[in-house]
């Protein structure tokens, strides 16, 4: 596949995971089985087209992919860390839009 496939499955990924984190943080929703699907769905398809991204683009495995993985690490933790009450909902949605912004400020500036 074309690095600009990888690209946009890449992104296509993160909306899934953020459609899912929406619905999977709602402390009452009934639909929070739908939302922790797509958030592994969004989850899996990020990994999987970064690392494609990766090859695709000659990058190697530079410190801001052990960045992003770690960020990824930590956005898959969310759900738990609501569920067993370490966070509120609200402190979720807020840590994963922040750490979803780190991984694109890392995406886009590569820079370390
Ligand atoms: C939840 C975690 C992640 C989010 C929200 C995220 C988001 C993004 C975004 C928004 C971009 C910019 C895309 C563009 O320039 O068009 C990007 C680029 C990139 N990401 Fe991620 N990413 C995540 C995890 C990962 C992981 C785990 C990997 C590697 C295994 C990875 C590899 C890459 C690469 C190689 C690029 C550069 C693509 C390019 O320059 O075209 N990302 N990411």
């Amino acid at each position: 596949m074309d690095p600009l496939t990888y690209r946009i499955l890449h992104l296509a990924g993160v909306m899934v995971l953020f459609l899912g984190i929406g619905i999977a943080l709602l402390p009452e929703s009934a639909n929070r089985k739908q939302g922790a699907l797509f958030h592994g769905i969004g989850l899996a398809v990020i990994l999987v087209a970064g690392f494609g991204l990766l090859a695709k683009m000659k990058l190697g495995f530079p410190s801001w992919v052990i960045a992003k993985l770690v960020i990824w690490l930590l956005i898959g933790a969310l759900p738990v860390l609501v569920k067993r009450k370490i966070l509120p909902p609200a402190a979720g949605w807020g840590v994963a839009l922040a750490l979803g912004i780190g991984a694109a400020y890392l995406g886009v500036m590569k820079s370390f």
